[in-house]
């Protein structure tokens, strides 16, 4: 079977990521998290202080975007982690503070090139799974597989209020809500590549679905693109 490019891109919380890692360590691809690059970008601007308290200096952190270097580095269990600036910031990028934060950050041209540019070079060989906002319209346009996935607001919440609690992050669900629907909306509605499906796109609505049958249709729409 060929090896392929998958675009995995859709609405905040609803398993992207968790789809993505499985489906690429079942074909043994390469996955690459691009939320996590923007989070990472964010976290930066947080202790380079060009965030205030619900604002931030854009050209501030244009200025220091030649000073952010991002990585992935697979640790000894083969656990991949981000790493800004030679720290591992895997867990530090997790906090409802870059979360709330991040799509702002998400929205500035200049920000967008360096890491369309970034992921772009560490997805050319293929046999790759990315999932981000804008992989399949404008990182991985000829992709042979791309996928919108969605899931209804509170399904979404919930499992996102679930996964904080489990780490022990204490917030309300209606924060948990409010967040994701307002990342939601500035993602959806930006300038700079906004959330869209790519025309070609299958969608995949995982509101009633369990992560094995997920996984299962996933599969196969891999194994059928890999054929052609
Ligand atoms: O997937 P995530 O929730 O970790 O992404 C965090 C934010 O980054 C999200 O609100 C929008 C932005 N993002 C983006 O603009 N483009 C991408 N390819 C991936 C994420």
């Amino acid at each position: 079977m060929k090896k392929i490019s998958v675009a995995i891109d859709g609405h905040s919380s609803c398993g992207k990521s968790t789809l993505a890692k499985q489906i690429a360590k079942h074909f043994n691809y390469i996955y690459l998290d691009t939320g996590a690059m923007y989070r990472a970008v964010t976290l930066f601007a947080i202790n380079q202080n060009v965030i205030n308290k619900d604002d931030f200096d854009k050209d501030a952190l244009i200025e220091k975007l030649p000073e952010i270097n991002i990585e992935f580095k697979a640790d000894e269990n083969g656990k991949v982690n981000t790493y800004l600036n030679n720290q591992n910031v895997e867990e530090a990028i997790r906090t409802m503070r870059v979360s709330s934060f991040v799509s702002p950050i998400a929205t500035v041209k200049e920000v967008r090139e360096k890491m369309v540019e970034l992921q772009q070079k560490m997805g050319s060989k293929g046999g790759v799974v990315m999932d981000g906002r804008d992989i399949g319209t404008v990182v991985l346009p000829k992709a042979e597989l791309k996928v919108f996935m969605t899931a209804k607001d509170e399904i979404r919440a919930q499992r996102r209020f679930d996964e904080l609690k489990e780490k022990g992050i204490d917030d309300t669900f209606e924060n948990v809500l409010q967040n994701l629907k307002e990342r939601d909306y500035i993602d959806s509605t930006r300038e700079e590549s906004p959330l869209l499906k790519a025309e070609d796109a299958l969608v995949l609505d995982n509101s009633e679905l369990s992560r094995d049958e997920q996984l299962e249709i996933l599969k196969s729409w891999v194994e059928e693109r890999g054929k052609l």
